[in-house]
């Protein structure tokens, strides 16, 4: 590559990098672009994330043995790269590493490796943090000179920051629908509240002023539905209002199961659930004590939330109540399908096991993503 080609290539992809706001599409169109400007042949990145270790963000020609089974030998286990990473040996261009998942993929007959059996790797950082790893691969080819090696650290330096951008900018806008949500908060309980506060007084204090019995009936029935939709309302209220996501989960669910007064212990087994396992067991578990609190007469409840093999998340939500039949809920309340629902949207699954007159159990399972599984 020449010096003018050089220069073309790095602003080229600069302006692909200034443009993109999602970190997805940003990885996989640069990752794109390298490839065809450098004449290389093959390449994907690892993006690496605190929680759940690291995940293939971006991908483009891998041979038929890498992107074998949904690119399984990509995915599962480590590898040489992501091990001199983790342990800090990673912290610029490295010339060929000979792939332990190819090797893998080849020792396991499974397909054309198209001649990739060396990759260079290349971190993509900002500052002192460390987003991805950039790697490149050809047929045959085994070594990358100084030159090649120079201009991939340059590109990857250039990614490093657009990650910074991209992951800042999310950041914000996280922060903004935070406090959405707060406001939203705010104008509901400042505007719907009141109103149904004053139509329930209003039902009350016109009782005095007649003594017919079809109209105290129906002045009853305003007030006490009104009295309902309020005690609803500051329910919403407080499951929009974020200052209680600040909270730790086990506090959470105290929290809740006292307003709708219903014994509770809750055991948390594990520290430091990922955000959307967290999120995801914190609404399944509200609904799962709504329904406690509505339908089964407990007197005991159990929230347990603990980890199994160190391949899944568990969630669990046992009580001693009434118990009901499967069967013949089966299809109607929208509170047993939106839990199932909302485990499968993190690949898990719920289930929901009762017994009449013993009790019901909500069991939810997430498997833990890849990278974590396996350190
Ligand atoms: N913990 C429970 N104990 C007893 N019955 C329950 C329990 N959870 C759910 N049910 C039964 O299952 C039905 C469906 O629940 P759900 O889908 O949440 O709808 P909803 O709560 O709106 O009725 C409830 O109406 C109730 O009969
Ligand atoms: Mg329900």
């Amino acid at each position: 590559m020449d010096r003018n080609e050089e220069l073309y290539l790095i602003k080229s992809i600069a302006e692909m990098l200034n443009r993109e706001t999602s970190m997805k599409s940003m990885l996989q169109q640069v990752l794109n672009q390298v490839l065809e400007l450098t004449n290389l042949h093959t390449g994907w990145i690892f993006l690496f994330d605190e929680q759940a270790g690291f995940e293939l963000a971006a991908f483009s020609n891998l041979p038929p043995a890498l992107d074998y089974q949904d690119r399984k030998y990509m995915c599962d286990g480590k590898c040489r790269c992501i091990n001199r990473y983790q342990s800090g040996m990673l912290k610029k261009a490295t010339n060929i590493i000979n792939c332990e998942r190819i090797e893998k993929a080849i020792n396991e007959k499974r397909g054309e490796t198209e001649g990739i059996t060396h990759h260079a790797s290349i971190p993509i950082q900002s500052g002192d943090t460390i987003y991805g790893l950039l790697n490149v691969a050809s047929p045959y080819k085994e070594n990358f000179n100084e030159d090649e090696l120079y201009i991939l650290e340059l590109i990857a330096l250039q990614i490093g920051t657009a990650c910074e951008r991209i992951r800042l900018s999310e950041h914000e806008q996280s922060m903004h629908i935070l406090e959405e949500r707060n406001r939203l908060a705010r104008d509901l309980h400042d505007s719907v509240n009141q109103h149904l506060f004053s139509i329930m007084y209003t039902a009350k204090g016109t009782t005095k002023a007649t003594e017919n019995e079809e109209v105290l009936s129906s002045l009853e029935e305003i007030y006490q539905s009104s009295k309902e939709s309020l005690a609803e309302m500051k329910d919403l209220i407080w499951q929009l209002r974020t200052d209680n996501i600040e909270e730790g989960l086990s506090n959470r669910f105290e929290n809740y199961a006292k307003r709708l007064r219903i014994p509770i212990t809750c055991e948390i087994r594990v520290q430091d659930l990922p955000s959307n396992v967290e999120t995801t067991f914190w609404k399944i578990g509200q609904e799962a004590l709504n329904n406690i609190s509505k339908h089964s007469d407990a007197t005991e409840t159990n929230v347990i939330i603990d980890q199994s093999d160190r391949n899944s998340y568990t969630l669990e939500v046992i009580d001693n109540g009434r118990g009901f039949d499967l069967n013949e809920v089966s299809g109607q309340g929208m509170g047993l399908t939106s839990m199932q629902e909302r485990a499968k949207l993190v690949g898990g699954e719920c289930r929901i096991t009762s017994i009449n007159k013993k009790g019901t159990t909500v069991s939810v399972e997430i498997p833990m993503k890849e990278g974590k599984a396996n350190e």
